[in-house]
């Protein structure tokens, strides 16, 4: 029986980082590619999206997770450490216990969403709570990984980028070709950076573990990255000291990988822009509501940014347009229960009774 390997089996001779390294995986990636058609009229393109949310923890983080901690094991690490906004304190606790690692994370105080804290805690991590934000927590995490033997498995380890880029090489695969347009939310800017080189690797020869690997795609899209509106310091051209949004997994000030975000942007012609937290949950509704595709807040960051394209005739007609939607819906899910207008969704309660329900329903007077 044939079942989808994980990332670094299923792309083994582009990995060449892994080669030898023993394998820590709970079979990532493989993620559908789904084609938007509510999205696609919306806009006057093609648009698909990738929905990450169907990682093993619930975010594209275990793409990367994957071969951090297989590089981890295989330098006989015994502990690792991350800062997070969640989605990493999660993978990285899953990962950790599948080597059979101790884990520690930091986060920000009141920060986090409940679903991703409560993975961190179930799959036995430390979890301490910093008073500051993902910016502190990745200050303090990197200097502890500098002082003890604990590996830092935050992007800035460059394994993480390595296997966060397979999933531009699994669009790619599944299109046939490289789309014009690639639309992600950024926050500490690793994602974007992981792209981009995929897309770049996949359009070029390039040395693999078995030698020159003939390119796959014809071209790299156009990378449009998007950030929160009171978190957007690549936007604003400085750090946030105080970064804002809804979506806490990229509340983040000061972008570890801001070049590489930069560089993707300007190598490949794109955008980084800002949307607003009423734009983010616009498109949050419009996923789960229009295109049945539950995502958490920050994840609509991609198709806000789309859709503001849009609206400023930015789109260009007929365009093969992919956006990623990074985390699963049920990660945050208390957004689903506000309605447009912000009051609380208020589910009707009926009686156990045929008559009742059918009343309720509209199919009886
Ligand atoms: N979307 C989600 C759901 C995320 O969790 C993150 C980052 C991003 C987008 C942005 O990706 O940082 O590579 O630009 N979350 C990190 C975390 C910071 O700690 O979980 P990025």
């Amino acid at each position: 029986a044939h079942q989808w390997r994980g990332v670094i089996t299923e792309y083994a001779d582009r990995l060449p980082m892994l080669a030898g390294a023993p394998t820590v995986t709970l079979r990532e990636g493989g993620t559908p590619l789904i084609p938007a058609e509510h999205l696609s009229e919306l806009v006057g393109a093609q648009v698909h999206v990738k929905y990450e949310g169907l990682n093993p923890t619930g975010s594209f983080k275990d793409r990367g997770m994957t071969t951090a901690m297989s590089m981890a094991a295989a330098k006989g690490a015994k502990a690792v450490i991350c800062a997070s906004t969640g989605n990493t304190s999660a993978s990285a606790a899953a990962y950790a216990t599948k080597a059979g690692m101790t884990c520690a994370v930091l986060v920000p105080e009141g920060k986090i969403a409940m679903g991703k804290l409560s993975q961190a805690i179930a799959h036995g991590a430390t979890l301490l709570q910093v008073d500051g934000n993902f910016d502190h927590c990745l200050d303090v995490a990197r200097k502890l990984a500098e002082s003890y033997p604990v590996e830092l498995v935050n992007s800035v380890n460059p394994a993480r980028i390595e296997g966060q880029k397979t999933a531009s090489f699994e669009i790619v695969d599944a299109l046939g070709d490289a789309p014009d347009i690639h639309c992600l939310p950024v926050g500490n800017a690793g994602n974007i950076t992981a792209y981009w080189r995929g897309y770049r690797e996949y359009a070029s020869e390039t040395e693999g573990v078995s030698g020159a690997l003939a390119p796959v795609s014809t071209r790299t899209p156009q990378m449009w990255g998007f950030q929160a509106a009171g978190s957007a310091p690549i936007v604003l051209g400085h750090p946030v000291d105080e970064p804002d949004t809804i979506a806490t997994a990229i509340r983040i000030g000061n972008p570890a990988s801001w070049q590489q975000a930069e560089a993707a942007r300007d190598e490949s012609g794109g955008r980084i822009e800002a949307v607003t937290d009423e734009e983010i949950l616009r498109a949050h509704r419009i996923l789960s509501s229009r295109e049945g595709i539950f995502v958490e807040p920050a994840s609509a960051a991609s198709v806000a940014g789309l859709l503001k394209a849009s609206a400023a005739g930015q789109v260009p007609a007929g365009a093969t347009i992919v956006c990623t939607v990074t985390g699963h819906g049920l990660k945050d899910p208390q957004w689903a229960l506000k309605n447009a207008d912000g009051s609380d969704v208020a589910p009707v309660s009926v009686p156990a009774e045929a008559y009742a329900v059918a009343r309720e329903l509209g199919l009886q007077d």
